[in-house]
C-alpha cells in the first residue's frame, strides 16, 4: 500500500492528496469489518471503545493487532505492563457499539454500567454474551502517525455462543444474510 507521502509526491499537490486520501477512506468503507468493543483496566480506571481495525497477528503464538487513534480515551492506558480483552459484539449488541463509539455522551468507566463484565485471566474486563472475548496481554507498540498499533499476546478467550456477529460496512451497521453461498461451506 502507498505510503502518505508516496500518494502526496505522485498526486502533487494538496487537492490531489486530499482526493487520494478520500479515495481510500471510500475504497475501505468497501471492507466488511466485525464490531469489536476493547477494553482495559479495572474498577474506576476502565477504558473501553468500539474499534473496527482489529486482526489476528499470528496463530503460533496466538497474537492480535489492535488500531488505536491516540485520541481515544483508552490509548494511553494501553502502557507496556497492561492487558486489554477484544469484545467481539453479536448483532443485537449496536447499542454497546454506539455507547463505546461516544455516541450517547458517555465517558470513561461509566460506559460499562449498563452491562455485565467478567474477569478471565488478566484482569480486564470481558463483556458477557459477546460472540468471543480475547483476553491479552501488551506485547509491542508500533507508532503510525495519527494511531498506535498495539500488538498482544492472547492468554485467554472464551467463544462459547452461536449468533451473528455486528459487522461495519458502507458507513453503517449490518447484518451477515441468513442464506449460505451455494458453494459457500
Ligand atoms: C464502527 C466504528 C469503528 C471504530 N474503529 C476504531 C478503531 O479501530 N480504532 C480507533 O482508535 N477508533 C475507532 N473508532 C472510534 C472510537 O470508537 C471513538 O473514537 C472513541 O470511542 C471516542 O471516544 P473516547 O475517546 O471517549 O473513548 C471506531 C468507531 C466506530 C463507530
Amino acid at each position: 500500500m502507498p505510503s502518505a507521502e508516496h500518494i502526496e509526491s505522485s498526486a502533487n499537490s494538496a487537492d490531489a492528496y486530499g482526493e487520494a486520501v478520500e479515495g481510500f477512506r471510500h475504497a475501505m468503507s468497501k471492507y466488511p469489518a466485525t464490531v469489536n468493543v476493547i477494553t482495559t483496566g479495572s474498577g474506576e480506571a476502565r477504558r473501553g471503545f468500539t474499534a473496527t481495525a482489529v486482526f489476528s497477528a499470528t496463530m503460533d503464538p496466538p497474537a492480535i493487532g489492535i488500531c488505536v487513534n491516540k485520541s481515544v480515551d483508552a490509548h494511553d492506558a494501553l502502557r507496556p505492563d497492561s492487558s486489554f480483552c477484544v469484545n467481539v459484539l453479536a448483532v443485537e449488541q449496536q447499542g454497546i457499539a454506539n455507547r463505546f463509539a461516544a455516541r450517547d455522551g458517555s465517558k470513561g468507566a461509566s460506559r460499562f454500567e449498563h452491562d455485565t463484565w467478567d474477569i478471565l485471566v488478566t484482569g480486564s474486563p470481558c463483556l458477557r454474551g459477546a460472540l468471543a472475548n480475547v483476553d491479552c496481554k501488551v506485547s509491542q507498540f508500533i507508532d503510525i502517525g495519527t494511531h498506535t498499533l498495539i500488538l498482544g499476546d492472547v492468554v485467554s478467550v472464551r467463544s462459547d455462543r452461536v449468533q451473528n456477529p455486528l459487522l461495519y460496512f458502507d458507513r453503517g451497521f449490518r447484518q451477515l444474510a441468513t442464506e449460505s453461498l451455494e458453494m459457500g461451506e
